[in-house]
């Protein structure tokens, strides 16, 4: 937009600050914070079992405590703090309310439209309860997985935490995510009771979500009951003896519902997530140690004090950012939080800002895509709002560029709040890679070292030997508390995927890296076919088996292409079927076509007609020569493709749309 005009002074000042090679913490945020001393990382490295083990004891409260820390007996299956009991929504809940902070608010939730509902730690409490008796009055029992397909509205932290409580193992499904995609991972995890809503809004207009859950999912056998939460009162068809309302459920229901203690290594939740092939992977977390690494990273990554802080993570529940930084974490702390239902845009491109001035919001954790949008949109706009309650700022789910992290740091944090980069996935539970905020020194774009208790590397993708200069692979080298268990019903792919390539005692990440001269981590992006638009995890493959769906569609491949805005955006090459001409109605319907199966977030952004696909001689498509030529750079050796023509035709394709001003 600015590209014509005379850079402004902030992007002269912007510039001037990539010179700073290293930001200190300020001082005054180091002589405050919980954790200064660098000794934490040899106390924590000389003995990570004993010091995680310790880690659970001081910040959860069992029921029966471990003795026992890791279990590594059967590799790559580890297990944490095993002889130990605990439930998860009692340490979220009922210990924050029996010792008398009954009243702290723990979301103060805004609606799209300015609704405001300020809820208590009593009341979620109070509801939470009322929801468990409900579940289990609707037949749920432990080890059941309960489907939960919810915006962004306090239900959603009452229905996990209900589960929680009674052992259930809930299975979140991203709002934005369509009914096809529900329906796949409910029927994956077999699951007994989803919740979700009436409608939802978005943006101002409301869309019905009940009714197109019935469509999708209607005939799913292992699907007994279907609670729905009167999010919006829109009209939704109700099944009798399957469906019934939320609130009528809870008024109906027993107010006490006992926390039932859980063995440590319990389930807790599935989260679906994408991986190399089109089929998602069903990542499993359980209780005690998932619980020990959310609190511990949201404890001191934050830097939380949890009688002062009002913190907002600006992500949504149904990605893990938002199972461990909106929900557990943040509750099992005592925190006050934000909770916004809506888009940054709606009604105004300021609402963030206002939230922060009107919750006097001390820490902000968000994704970069919004900081990259909040830049294009101009510093005028936060500039109108008082942001100076703000302490700390937080950035995750994909690698910030330098410029983002300046722009963030210096219109956002006005210069005092020290930025955290924080590296971590859906497999890992809880941040690996981070700085601490009063003690690291930070270099922007960089998540610089590993927590405490965390021992991470880069390795060479042949000998596995540690890379002192470029590029290699990111592994972590020992199990921590709240990694994955497993992919549910799939031990072998589990083993495939992150312990094949170097053996049981390091985890492959999936993630290309750097270390630099102070051994601080630079994270690339992903090495294997999952691209991240906007911070949302997408497998190339599941992209290309929703295209090809189209019935016009002879085949499709998808690449990942670096988006100024998203990070990256979906690039798909595709060829018709038969004498089907190219045309942008067809675009258009293989775009529906895609968000009718993934959701509208995966759809391609662009789409270049292709009347054939570089593949090898073995039949196997070569994505990385489409990369090439859709970033516009040299073509790489092309002499194992089946016919190098192809790679001339489509880049002539690539340059007349280039002079055609885009896609
Ligand atoms: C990417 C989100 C660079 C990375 C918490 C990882 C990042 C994937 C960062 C996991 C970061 C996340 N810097 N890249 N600070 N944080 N990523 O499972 O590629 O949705 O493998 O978890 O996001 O995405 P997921």
């Amino acid at each position: 937009m600015a590209t014509e005009q005379a850079p402004s002074g902030l992007e002269r000042e912007l510039e001037r600050m990539l010179e700073i090679e290293k930001f200190e913490p300020p001082a005054g945020f180091r002589a405050e914070a919980l954790w200064s001393d660098p000794a934490i990382y040899e106390e924590a490295g000389s003995d990570p079992e004993g010091w995680w083990l310790a880690r659970a004891k001081e910040l959860l409260d069992w029921e029966t405590e471990p003795a026992q820390s890791l279990n590594d007996s059967n590799p790559p299956f580890y297990k944490w703090f095993e002889d130990g009991r605990l439930n998860a929504s009692y340490n979220c809940l009922d210990r924050h309310v029996e010792a008398g902070r009954g009243d702290r608010i723990a979301y103060h939730w805004r609606g799209e439209e300015g609704e405001r509902r300020d809820i208590t730690y009593a009341e979620l409490l109070d509801q939470t309860q009322r929801f468990a008796n409900a579940l289990k009055g609707l037949g749920v029992e432990k080890g059941d997985v309960v489907g939960i397909y919810l915006p962004m509205i306090p239900e959603v932290a009452v229905a996990m935490l209900a589960c929680a409580r009674i052992g259930a193992v809930h299975n979140v499904v991203f709002g934005g995510f369509s009914a096809e995609s529900v329906r796949e991972r409910m029927e994956f995890s077999e699951a007994k009771a989803l919740v979700t809503v009436d409608g939802a809004r978005r943006k101002g207009k409301t869309a019905p979500i009940k009714e197109t859950v019935d469509e999708h999912l209607g005939d799913l056998d292992s699907l007994a009951t279907i609670v729905v939460v009167r999010a919006t009162g829109i009209e939704c068809p109700m099944q009798d003896g399957r469906d019934v309302f939320f609130d009528e459920a809870c008024a109906a229901a027993d107010p006490t519902c006992p926390a039932e203690p859980m063995e440590a290594e319990h389930p807790l939740f599935i989260l679906y997530t994408s991986g190399s092939t089109a089929k998602p992977k069903g990542i499993l977390h359980t209780t005690g140690g998932y619980l020990t690494g959310a609190t511990t990273t949201h404890r001191y990554v934050f830097d939380l004090k949890p009688e002062q802080d009002v913190y907002w993570c600006a992500a949504d529940v149904g990605w893990v950012t938002g199972h461990s930084y909106i929900v557990y974490g943040p509750l099992a702390n005592g925190a006050t939080s934000v909770m916004w239902e809506g888009a940054p845009d709606y009604p105004h491109q300021g609402i963030w800002w206002e939230l922060i001035e009107d919750y006097r919001a001390t820490i902000l954790y968000a994704a970069p895509t919004a900081i990259r949008t909040f830049i294009k949109w101009g510093e005028q706009i936060p500039a109108k709002y008082d942001l100076s309650s703000l302490r700390l700022l937080g950035s995750v789910g994909e690698p910030i560029n330098p410029k983002a992290w300046l722009w963030y740091h210096k219109v956002i944090g006005g210069e005092r709040c020290p930025v955290v980069d924080t590296w971590w996935q859906t497999e890992t539970g809880a941040i690996m890679i981070t700085p601490l905020p009063g003690i690291t020194e930070t270099k922007p774009g960089s998540a610089t070292r590993p927590f405490p208790g965390i021992s991470g590397e880069v390795v060479s993708e042949r000998e596995g030997e540690p890379v002192s200069e470029g590029q290699g692979l990111l592994v972590l080298e020992r199990p921590w508390p709240s990694m994955l268990r497993t992919l549910y019903k799939e031990d072998d792919r589990f083993i495939e995927t992150y312990f094949q390539k170097f053996g049981d005692g390091r985890y492959l990440a999936g993630d290309a890296a750097r270390r630099d001269s102070d051994g601080y981590f630079w994270v690339i992006g992903r090495i294997d076919d999952v691209v991240n638009v906007s911070g949302h995890r997408l497998s190339t493959a599941e992209v290309e088996s929703a295209i090809v769906a189209h019935e016009n569609v002879a085949e499709a491949a998808v690449i990942g292409q670096s988006d100024e805005q998203t990070g990256q955006a979906i690039c798909a090459f595709v060829t018709l079927a038969g004498s089907t001409e190219p045309s942008e109605a067809l675009q258009e319907e293989i775009r529906a076509e895609v968000a009718e199966r993934i959701g509208k977030f995966a759809r391609p952004k662009r789409i270049v007609w292709a009347d054939d696909l570089p593949k090898t001689r073995s039949g196997k498509i070569m994505r990385r020569l489409l990369r090439d030529i859709a970033e516009g750079r040299a073509l790489g050796d092309v002499t194992t493709l089946k016919d190098p023509a192809v790679m001339a035709e489509l880049e002539g394709k690539i340059a007349a749309e280039e002079a055609d001003g885009g896609g």
